[in-house]
């Protein structure tokens, strides 16, 4: 089973795609991590992803369409991945509409997330990430220790793009150039819609009812 995981910044892509990873064994791909990955070890895309990244800007096309080329043509996603965040654009994703038939693949579903912006605003300036991918939040998903990341016990930061005037542009950004997916994925017949704004494990319930039917 293939995914991809539409929503804006902080709709919880990355919370509900580490629960999709494992119950339902699908590889999760994260453009976001594999970009700070870049970043964190200084290569020369890292640094020129991230301007754009710590201003809330989308990086460009060019780049994100060769990592996703390379990573999709890697032997590990042959039992089913999960894209989270990616396309963001519609070149994109039009590129991927090239790329996936050339692999022999294809997109079973796509999962668009929607939330409030107030509440989208409250979920990221609240965001903790720790270096293992886990994320967590100061009022709505602590840690147990508080700093401390539960699963590897690492040091819990915030992300440079989880600043005020950064997560406002990530919104407008947003609703410029990734929106316009839903109407082009809903076209295609692919869209469920998921209502993003309950809690965790409830909207866990809804996504893992709309997967069941692909397994
Ligand atoms: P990326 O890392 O993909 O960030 P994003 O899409 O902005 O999404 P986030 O990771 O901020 O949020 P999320 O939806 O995963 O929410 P989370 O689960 O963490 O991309 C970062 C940057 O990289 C982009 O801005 C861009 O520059 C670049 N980039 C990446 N892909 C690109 C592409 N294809 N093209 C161009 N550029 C690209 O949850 C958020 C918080 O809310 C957490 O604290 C969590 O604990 C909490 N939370 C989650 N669910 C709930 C809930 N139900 N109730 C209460 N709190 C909740």
């Amino acid at each position: 089973m293939n995914i991809v995981l539409l929503g804006p910044p902080g709709s919880g892509k990355g919370t509900q795609a580490k629960m999709i990873a494992e119950k339902f064994n699908v590889k999760h791909i994260s453009t976001g991590d594999i970009l700070r990955e870049h970043v964190r070890n200084g290569t020369e895309l890292g640094k020129e992803a991230k301007k754009y990244m710590d201003a809330g800007q989308l990086v460009p096309d060019s780049i994100l369409i060769g990592i996703i080329r390379d990573r999709l043509s890697k032997p590990d996603v042959a039992g089913g991945y999960m894209l989270d965040g990616y396309p963001r654009t519609i070149p994109q994703a039009e590129a991927l509409d090239k790329i996936l038939p050339e692999l022999k693949q294809k997109i079973d579903v796509v999962l668009n997330i929607d939330v409030p912006d107030e509440e989208l605003v409250r979920r990221l300036s609240g965001r903790r990430m720790c270096k293992c991918g886990r994320s967590y939040h100061i009022l709505f998903n602590p840690p147990k220790v508080p700093g401390k990341c539960d699963v590897c016990g690492g040091e819990l930061y915030q992300r440079d793009d989880d600043k005020e005037e950064a997560i406002l542009n990530r919104l407008k950004v947003y609703k410029q150039q990734t929106q316009p997916l839903i109407d082009y994925y809903t076209k295609a017949g692919l869209i469920a819609n998921i209502n993003g704004a309950g809690e965790i494990n409830q909207i866990f319930d809804e996504i893992s009812k709309v997967l069941s039917k692909f397994k």
